[in-house]
């Protein structure tokens, strides 16, 4: 799932070149700067009919300094500037040059000084520190030298600006590349992935409007959604694009489905894309002006992360899921065999998770805590069945070591390095620690215990308290409040009690979602 994900049909390929030489392109800007009209005159008409590129030259002229300066604070992309040494005075031409690479720092104008005076050559320093390019007598400057002179120029300037555009293109899609890495969801990537498309292909050029940006993912072709847009084009999210494009987008995006292959026209690109789980996605682009070259090279070098992202986002949901249906069966292995319903370590918990938000934790470690949680009670696995069943009272004997299961689930857990097993063996152990250190095994006090023990020790208990046992009836909700509101500071962290109590019906609802049955 790399390369041959992003293969471009020959047809497209072809088409590029094509489409190069066919570009209507905005002309060379030329700056040439002289006191002497004649120079102007000769100039322009040397230089006249030079096509570089496909695209022809512009010339923009000024007599002196100040009409120089003018025209450089109106153009920021010049490309040549053909520059007399000396005119209102003797330096003028030097000092312009000066103003260009300082003020307004542009490294990329390539600079040809001019000089009517033989003998006026600028000190070597000078060329050097502002990167003259050339440096020519006037009476040197026939016809065809002037041609050959510009036209080296030209090459220089593109090469310069040409690599910096890759340069910039190619920092964006490391940054873009990064932001994608830390979605969590396949709907957040591909909506990430259209957002960083869009700006990539407006980078310095705000003439490139991208019309219509349009993603949708698919599963054997039967389901198709669309995932994202941007736009006008966020109407159709989450609906059947075969049901809301216009016909021949959508036509587009069919024929790429069924072909399983990229497509790049000169105005749209429709990538496919093909993820580990029977599910394809497709990304359509749009432009209402020709994709540059450039651009649409960016377009694939981009595109190939997104695809390698892609894989790594199942992959990775994968696991997590993987890793939480394992915690769950666990906890309802060992829920069961104490009879306790399934639904209690789901419960336990979907609770735990609440009081981690309410208590503003960030989402992050509240999904630790969710995923952990069902693993309180793992050490129950080493407690007899006569214990664990036990329909009454346990003696003292059988209480000292049914608190061992709190240790006993530390001690199995915290042989894995993986966050959420860490997270569950400090659950384990300190679920049943009480604030004011009444508890076990190891008799914490406050806030000594972990922030996710005192979360599931609430959230177990209250639990537990709701829920028929074979040694317990089921508590009534007002019960339950009333006993979980008494234990504030001695068993439970108080703040937790507060939210609690002033959320109780959210925790009513859990119950409601998860029943026992
Ligand atoms: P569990 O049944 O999951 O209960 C978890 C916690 O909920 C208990 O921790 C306790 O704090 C609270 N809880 C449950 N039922 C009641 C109740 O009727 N009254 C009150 N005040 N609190 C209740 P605890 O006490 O540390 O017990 C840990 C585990 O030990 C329980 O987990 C259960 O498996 C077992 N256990 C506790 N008491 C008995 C019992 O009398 N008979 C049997 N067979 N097992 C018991
Ligand atoms: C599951 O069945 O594994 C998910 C239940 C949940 O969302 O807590
Ligand atoms: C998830 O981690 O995305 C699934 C939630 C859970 O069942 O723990
Ligand atoms: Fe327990
Ligand atoms: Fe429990």
């Amino acid at each position: 799932m790399t390369d041959d994900l992003l293969i471009f049909t020959e047809e497209s390929d072809a088409e590029l070149s094509v489409l190069e030489e066919a570009q209507h392109r905005a002309p060379w800007k030329i700056l040439i700067v002289d006191d002497e009209q004649e120079v102007h005159a000769v100039t322009k008409m040397a230089l006249n009919d030079v096509v570089y590129l496909g695209r022809s030259l512009k010339f923009l002229t000024a007599r002196n300094k100040a009409e120089a300066l003018d025209l450089l604070a109106q153009h920021p992309d010049i490309a040549v500037g053909l520059i007399d040494v000396v005119m209102e005075e003797e330096h003028t031409g030097l000092e312009i040059v000066r103003y260009i690479r300082e003020q307004r720092a542009d490294p990329f104008m390539r600079i040809i000084l001019r000089t009517g005076q033989p003998g006026q050559a600028p000190e070597r320093q000078v060329v050097q520190e502002y990167d003259i390019n050339d440096y020519k007598e006037k009476t040197e400057l026939t016809t065809q030298k002037l041609f050959s002179t510009v036209y080296t120029a030209l090459g220089n300037y593109s090469a310069l600006i040409g690599l910096e555009e890759n340069r910039h293109g190619l920092e964006k899609i490391i940054d873009a590349s990064a932001d994608l890495l830390e979605k969590k969801s396949l709907r957040q990537f591909i909506q990430g992935v259209l957002e960083q498309i869009t700006a990539l292909l407006r980078l310095d050029k705000e003439s490139v409007f991208v019309q219509k940006l349009g993603v949708s993912t698919y599963l054997n072709h039967e389901q198709q959604l669309i995932l994202a847009a941007t736009g006008d084009d966020c109407q159709y999210i989450g609906k059947d694009p075969r049901k809301v494009l216009p016909a021949e987008v959508n036509a587009e995006i069919q024929q790429v489905l069924n072909n399983q292959e990229t497509k790049l026209s000169t105005h749209r690109f429709i990538g496919y894309f093909r993820s580990s789980i029977e599910s394809e996605a497709v990304i359509y682009i749009s432009s209402s002006e020709e994709l540059s070259l450039p651009d649409r090279n960016l377009l694939k070098i981009f595109l190939r992360n997104v695809s390698i992202g892609i894989e790594h986002l199942h992959l990775r949901e994968e696991i997590e899921l993987t890793q939480n249906e394992i915690v769950y069966m666990l906890g309802d292995a060992v829920e069961s065999r104490s009879r306790e319903t399934a639904n209690h370590v789901r419960r336990v918990a979907e609770n735990a998770k609440e009081l981690a938000l309410l208590l503003g934790l960030d989402p992050l470690t509240a999904q630790i805590i969710h995923s952990a949680a069902p693993l309180h009670d793992v050490g129950k696995i080493g407690i007899p069945d006569s214990i664990l069943d036990k329909p009454a009272a346990l003696t003292d004997g059988e209480w000292s070591l049914m608190q061992t299961h709190a240790q006993r689930g530390a001690d199995l857990l915290s042989q894995s390095n993986r966050p959420i097993l860490k997270a569950a063996a400090i659950i384990a152990v300190q679920h049943h620690e009480n604030w004011d250190g009444s508890g076990y095994p190891n008799s914490l006090v406050g806030e000594d215990i972990h922030i996710y023990g005192r979360i599931v020790a609430i959230a177990d208990v209250y639990d537990a308290l709701c829920s028929e046992r074979c040694y317990k009836d089921a508590w009534g909700i007002e019960k339950v409040l009333d006993y979980m509101n008494l234990q504030k500071g001695k068993k439970f962290d108080p703040q937790l009690i507060d939210l609690l109590i002033d959320n109780h019906e959210r925790f009513v609802e859990i119950r409601r979602r998860f029943p026992d049955l």
